[in-house]
């Protein structure tokens, strides 16, 4: 399969790279060769970019039960070409009301991961279903049954899964077997499914059906409602029918700046991404990287990464609830003031950053997609229930899967989460609130091309999206931009962490002698042992040619067609 998606890849862009007339094409990038061409089916059918997000989104929910779902959230970043706008949709889960700061601690007052990570009381108020009814109707020319009608019918009739899904069904299997109704359907005998294993998803398909002739109230309110809270309850969760009904998603202005003349628009808070990654790159054009040699860029990059993730900790959070100094953070005295303390030959330890700052969490799993149309509506976005299949719990009747986003909070200000992140009492847990997040779905825009792109990986994903945004400013090609080796710093733990073959040996010792701590791989999420992301970016070119690439990491697939 990944072989075949590859290959097809590599066919599409060969075809379609040059002599493009401008308008001609539309690009696809996502993480499941089946969404792809779910988001290809509604672009011929007449939907703009922003109907085949929406159908895609839907489409992942069915066909990647472990990344993205209706029962979580995400950031849908949208240009329209038309007025020249940008605009976030936020659809991140929020807390529910009976929510409280305390609620994941012993009577101790030690952090229970569990409780935080898994089962009903792990999930926050989903986001996502609200943001497919809001995009389609705001900015999509077909009707919400439209878009929905192919992850319906994938729903229904079911799909093939593939060894990704085997592999987190592995991961997650004792969590996933404590639930007999998550069991039944995503088990087998409850198991690990076999190759080949079709798996059908009817409650799924009934809701989506609710929510595609009702559109929102269809999913926040009667029946499907009701069934949530019901199943959580029941669970030992305290969602109530109020918490449904208030859902709502927020237009939020996109974070914007420059660097070394290209505008990058990027999440804004309650995604930490944006302004985590102006301030890095605004850093980073203090110095001359193209001067120095790898291994000093390299080091000037990763102090770079450790300051702006201080920030990320200490000042960053819902900012419905937190008042969060944006301007302050992305200004150049503080940039001036950070670089400034950036030591060419020596790495800085995290616990002299910053006397002030005190750190926080974030997840996993997530997807990603990128995608054009042939007007030059843009979307980029990135979706998510956190782990791989989230909290590994189905409310009884629904086919919801629930995120266990609320580990995104700071559960315990100062105490890491699950991904050793540590966060601040303006990411603590409050009724209503969203947790802060890492997802980071951006737009690039140089003098040659525009580019939309993003990744999954929880707190690393700020950093993928940098490497990448430095790679296009160097004219790096999209499938080398997803291909290339990571590495990362989130300042707690004090260690760089990275790929396999992302620091030579030479650059290993020589970091070292820095006074840098470096780690070898990470997570076993993400294509396996030493290796993480699974970015997907299309690019479209001054002449109107687009360029796509999935990364290798994971079995997407990018689509470029012409009208
Ligand atoms: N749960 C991943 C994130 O929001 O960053």
């Amino acid at each position: 399969m990944k072989l075949i998606s590859i290959i097809f890849t590599v066919f599409v862009l060969f075809a379609t790279s040059s002599n493009a007339k401008e308008g001609s094409y539309h690009g696809i990038a996502t993480a499941h060769p089946i969404a792809s061409e779910v988001g290809n089916e509604i672009l011929k059918n007449g939907g703009n970019a922003f109907d085949a997000a929406v159908a895609v989104s839907a489409a992942l929910a069915v066909v990647e039960p472990y990344a993205s779902g209706i029962g979580g959230g995400g950031f849908w970043l949208l240009h329209r070409k038309k007025d020249n706008t940008t605009v976030m949709i936020d659809g991140r889960e929020k807390a529910p009301l009976k929510a409280h700061r305390n609620m994941y601690l012993d009577n101790k007052g030690n952090f229970n991961k569990k409780l935080a990570i898994k089962g009903a009381l792990a999930g926050g108020i989903p986001g996502v279903p609200a943001a497919l009814d809001h995009i389609t109707r705001k900015y999509g020319r077909l009707s919400l049954s439209a878009n929905l009608a192919p992850a319906i019918r994938l729903a229904k009739d079911g799909y093939q899964i593939d060894d990704k899904y085997r592999l987190y069904a592995k991961l997650r299997l004792d969590s996933l077997r404590e639930d007999p109704d998550t069991a039944r359907i995503f088990l087998h005998n409850n198991n690990v499914p076999p190759e080949k294993h079709v798996l059908k998803q009817p409650d799924l398909a009934s809701t989506l059906e609710l929510l595609a002739t009702q559109g929102a109230k269809g999913f926040y309110s009667g029946n499907t409602a009701q069934l949530l809270v019901n199943g959580i309850n029941k669970g030992a969760g305290i969602w109530t029918l109020k918490d449904l009904e208030q859902y709502k998603v927020v237009e939020r202005e996109p974070i914007s700046f420059t660097y070394r003349g290209m505008k990058i628009s990027s999440a804004s808070p309650p995604s930490s991404g944006g302004i985590a990654l102006a301030e890095i790159l605004g850093m980073l054009e203090k110095f001359d990287l193209d001067k120095m040699d790898n291994i000093r860029r390299k080091h000037i990059i990763i102090e770079a990464m450790k300051r702006a993730y201080a920030d990320r900790a200490q000042f960053l959070g819902d900012p419905d609830f937190t008042s969060i100094p944006v301007k302050q953070l992305m200004g150049d005295k503080h940039i001036s003031r950070q670089a400034g303390e950036i030591r060419n030959n020596e790495a800085t330890p995290s616990e002299f950053i910053s006397t002030y700052a005190k750190p926080d969490g974030n997840g996993n799993d997530t997807t990603h997609f990128s995608i054009i149309d042939h007007e030059g509506n843009m979307v980029s976005a990135t979706l998510s229930i956190n782990f791989p299949f989230g909290a590994c719990f189905v409310p009884a009747g629904t086919g919801v899967l629930l995120n266990n986003e609320m580990d995104d909070f700071a559960a315990k200000p100062g105490t890491p989460n699950a991904y050793g992140l540590i966060g601040g009492e303006a990411n603590a847990i409050a009724p209503g609130k969203r947790p802060l997040s890492s997802m980071s779905p951006t737009l690039i825009t140089s003098d040659n091309a525009t580019a939309v792109l993003g990744t999954p990986g929880g707190s690393r994903i700020i950093t993928m999206v940098l490497l990448a945004i430095l790679d296009f400013s160097n004219g790096v090609s999209a499938a080398d931009i997803v291909s290339h080796r990571r590495f990362h710093h989130q300042y707690l733990p004090d260690v760089v962490m990275y790929e396999d073959n992302a620091l030579t040996d030479k650059e290993v010792a020589a970091l070292s002698l820095l006074g840098h701590r470096l780690k070898r791989k990470m997570s076993p999420y993400g294509g396996g042992q030493g290796s993480y992301g699974n970015m997907q970016i299309v690019v479209q070119h001054r002449d109107g040619s687009i360029s796509a690439a999935s990364d290798p990491r994971g079995h997407g697939m990018t689509l470029i067609l012409s009208r």
